[in-house]
């Protein structure tokens, strides 16, 4: 195991050494919520939206942040390598009980984790790559980074025994994301993707693509996709901090568009690199 150093409630630690008790609430429950923020060149991309984020998730699961914007930058920053493209990821729990009880316990700390890793550029992100739909079978809190991902990992488990690389959830008939990443359509050259709602998490890379766009004049909107609709676009994306802005080549074994990457992921891709650079 690579034995980096990793950040654990208060101390900076090699990680295997890094251990929390079994009757921590995120073992137990998988009561806790994460966030994955990229860092290029050792700039945390959009940290003050991926703070708000961990907000929101905070005060969905009624868990009060452990740290002030100010000092999560300064316990991250450390675990930070300017030579390379990397990410952080980190995890509050609500902490240790004294014994199993679904009810919140009173008067505990939360669990505090954080962890850097190398972004491995991803394999399909020039050729474009297979997705599969399903029926989406999460809850129905999917807008809180949640550490219970039980839903999300089976779905794309089920992508990969089927060849592909992502699934696109379908909720009541309409696409609402990918089983880790949000989704984009290009239907008659409009680019749309659904608008927020509890039914996706609010995905940073989608903000930034949105925004991109809008500046650029680049027709978009948010709106819902509905399973019919997607088979007529021509160019499907699916979006995230970790792997960016990938062109999804064949959905269900038929091709999209000319089954390459189309022109507007070309344009978009690019802006969004030059983007990411122009903040360096
Ligand atoms: N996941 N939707 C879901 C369900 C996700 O898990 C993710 C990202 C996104 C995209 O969000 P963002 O652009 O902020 O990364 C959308 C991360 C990368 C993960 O779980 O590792």
């Amino acid at each position: 195991m690579e034995n980096k150093i990793v950040y654990l409630n208060g101390d900076y630690i090699p990680l295997n050494e890094a251990k929390v008790s079994v009757l921590d609430r995120g073992f137990l429950f998988g009561d806790g919520v994460y966030e994955v923020i990229p860092a290029y060149s050792g700039h945390l991309f959009h940290f003050q939206d991926h703070l708000q984020r961990l907000e929101n998730s905070l005060d969905g699961i009624r868990l009060a942040n452990p740290h002030s914007r100010e000092q999560w930058l300064e316990i991250l920053i450390p675990l930070l390598n300017p030579q390379f493209d990397q990410y952080i990821y980190l995890q509050v729990t609500r902490g240790v009980a004294t014994k199993r009880d679904h009810a919140f316990p009173e008067n505990i700390e939360a669990t505090v984790f954080a962890m850097c890793s190398n972004i491995i550029p991803f394999a399909g992100l020039n050729h474009g790559v297979k997705a599969i739909s399903l029926d989406d079978s999460r809850w129905q809190f999917c807008n809180i980074k949640a550490i219970t991902l039980l839903g999300n990992i089976l779905h794309r488990q089920e992508a990969i025994d089927n060849g592909c690389a992502e699934a696109l959830l379908v909720k009541d008939g309409y696409v609402v994301e990918g089983a880790a990443s949000n989704v984009f359509a290009v239907i008659d050259d409009v680019l749309i993707t659904p608008a927020k709602s509890n039914s996706i998490l609010p995905g940073i890379t989608r903000d930034v693509i949105l925004d991109i766009a809008r500046k650029n004049d680049i027709p978009c909107r948010e709106d819902n996709i509905s399973f019919a609709a997607i088979q007529t676009a021509s160019e499907i994306w699916v979006t995230s901090s970790t792997r960016e802005i990938i062109p999804v080549v064949e959905l269900d074994s038929k091709l999209v568009g000319d089954g390459k990457p189309g022109s507007v992921w070309h344009i978009v891709n690019h802006l969004f690199q030059a983007y990411k650079k122009s903040l360096l």
